[in-house]
């Protein structure tokens, strides 16, 4: 197991550029399995949980091949004869998840693990499931599996989530598109991952309306080819850099290869803390502000503030003099960093679904545990402001979500080392 230890404080000054993203790659190789002809997705980035689908999809029998040094992923799906996913990497990562959607859409059967537990409370998949049955699909649950049957024509009808879901729209997306004669999502996700997913579904043959409106319309289609699709940057990536960025007085970062139009409010709710925010079609600078605003957010939907950037958000305003309070309204038990950050020295209160903080306060270097993906990157941010030397325990969280973390951050001045951790 690797660790990393952090020396601070270092101000970030140069340019950053911005990866793939793994939760909009992660439905286009879902999708890839539906063609009868292979798919190239560019722009996919190397990270832990992209390998742990890419052998979830080659159970199936499909051919996967990642030209890492390009960031070019092919999948051929036609040799698929094995309609599986088994726990073993289903529990690694929840994603994958969406085999069922894609098996039982293309092949009409399908056997699922059911993904587990996860590290921020129960995270249920009961409306994917309902979703399916709404569509006329028979589901079954057998030890920890879904068993999944569909006809080669289902009925289809309306289905509402509640709340929206970005999993549950992708997977009934991927379920219905070669399925359903028509069937309806009310209350669909409408996060740029999901418009990626439809948009490329509909190149490759579908009959999806609505897209990005929360109201989308599926109805059948024969056959889908595969194609040669760019992947969107990440957007989560995009706002943890502009977090950094914003957190020593003296740092000014470019952030490059993004697409802020992908942000939703985001940028509204950072140019609040003071900091200077230039924006344009593929870049966005960020410069410091002398003394950060202390900002209160609350997560929500898209366009609203993102769940996967509230970690680091809170962690920013430790370094903001005043009281600020981040409420996340989509995943009520999220807060595993604070009691870490409080070991740097920060002053974070939980209370239910909200964290007070308290600031400015120093943070000083010490010893944390990575919890999850975005708690780790918060205590890489606070690592890098904190005075002396801080450990991140743990890091493999980091490594299925940041592509070259260290590596990026050390080119703009931070002084992060990977080493081995010691038991
Ligand atoms: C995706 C993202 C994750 C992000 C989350 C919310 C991927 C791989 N992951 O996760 O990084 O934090 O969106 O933006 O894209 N829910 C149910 N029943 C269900 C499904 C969801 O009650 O069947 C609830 C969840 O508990 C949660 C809310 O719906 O409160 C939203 O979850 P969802 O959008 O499904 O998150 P994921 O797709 O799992």
């Amino acid at each position: 197991m690797d660790k990393f230890v952090i020396e601070g404080p270092t101000p970030l000054r140069g340019n950053i550029a911005i990866s793939g993203s793994k939760n909009a790659a992660l439905p286009l190789m879902a999708a890839a399995l539906l063609a009868d002809s292979p798919t190239t997705i560019n722009n996919v980035p190397r990270l832990r949980d992209i390998y742990t689908f890419n052998n979830v999809i080659r159970v199936t029998g499909a051919h996967v091949e990642f030209d890492e040094e390009n960031n070019r992923l092919h999948i051929d799906p036609t040799h698929i004869n094995h309609l599986q996913a088994p726990y073993e990497l289903v529990r690694k990562m929840r994603a994958s998840f969406y085999m069922l959607g894609a098996l039982l859409g293309r092949f009409g059967e399908a056997k699922v693990s059911l993904p587990g537990g996860c590290a921020w409370g129960p995270r249920p998949v009961d409306l994917h499931l309902k979703g399916m049955k709404a569509m006329g699909a028979e589901i079954e649950l057998d030890k920890g599996y879904v068993l999944g049957k569909a006809k080669n024509r289902l009925p289809g009808g309306t289905f509402k989530l509640e709340p929206s879901s970005v999993g549950a729209t992708v997977n009934l997306l991927l379920a219905s598109v070669l399925k359903a004669e028509e069937f309806t999502i009310e209350n669909a996700a409408i996060e740029p991952d999901v418009t990626l997913l439809a948009n490329t579904l509909n190149r490759m043959g579908a009959n999806i309306e609505g897209i990005g409106t929360d109201r989308l319309t599926i109805r059948q289609t024969e056959k889908l080819q595969g194609l040669e699709v760019d992947n969107a940057p990440d957007r989560i990536e995009t706002g943890t850099y502009m977090i950094a960025a914003a957190m020593h007085p003296e740092s000014e970062l470019t952030i490059t290869n993004t697409d802020p139009s992908d942000l939703g409010t985001f940028p509204g709710s950072f140019r609040k803390i003071g900091a200077r925010v230039d924006i344009n079609d593929t870049e966005i600078y960020v410069k410091a502000p002398q003394k950060l605003n202390p900002i209160s957010i609350k997560t929500k939907v898209y366009p609203g503030f993102p769940t996967d950037l509230q970690a680091q958000w809170a962690t920013m305003m430790t370094q903001a003099p005043g009281r600020s309070v981040i409420t996340d309204t989509i995943y009520f038990d999220r807060f595993s960093y604070v009691p870490e950050l409080n070991r740097l020295g920060a002053d974070l209160e939980v209370n239910e679904n909200s964290v007070t903080v308290n600031g400015r306060t120093p943070l000083e270097g010490a010893s944390v545990m990575s919890t999850d993906l975005r708690a780790s990157v918060s205590l890489v941010l606070a690592g890098m402001v904190a005075e002396g030397t801080s450990d991140i325990l743990r890091i493999y969280h980091l490594d299925r979500g940041y592509e070259q973390l260290e590596k990026k951050l050390n080119s703009v001045g931070a002084s992060i080392t990977r080493t081995e951790q010691e038991e």
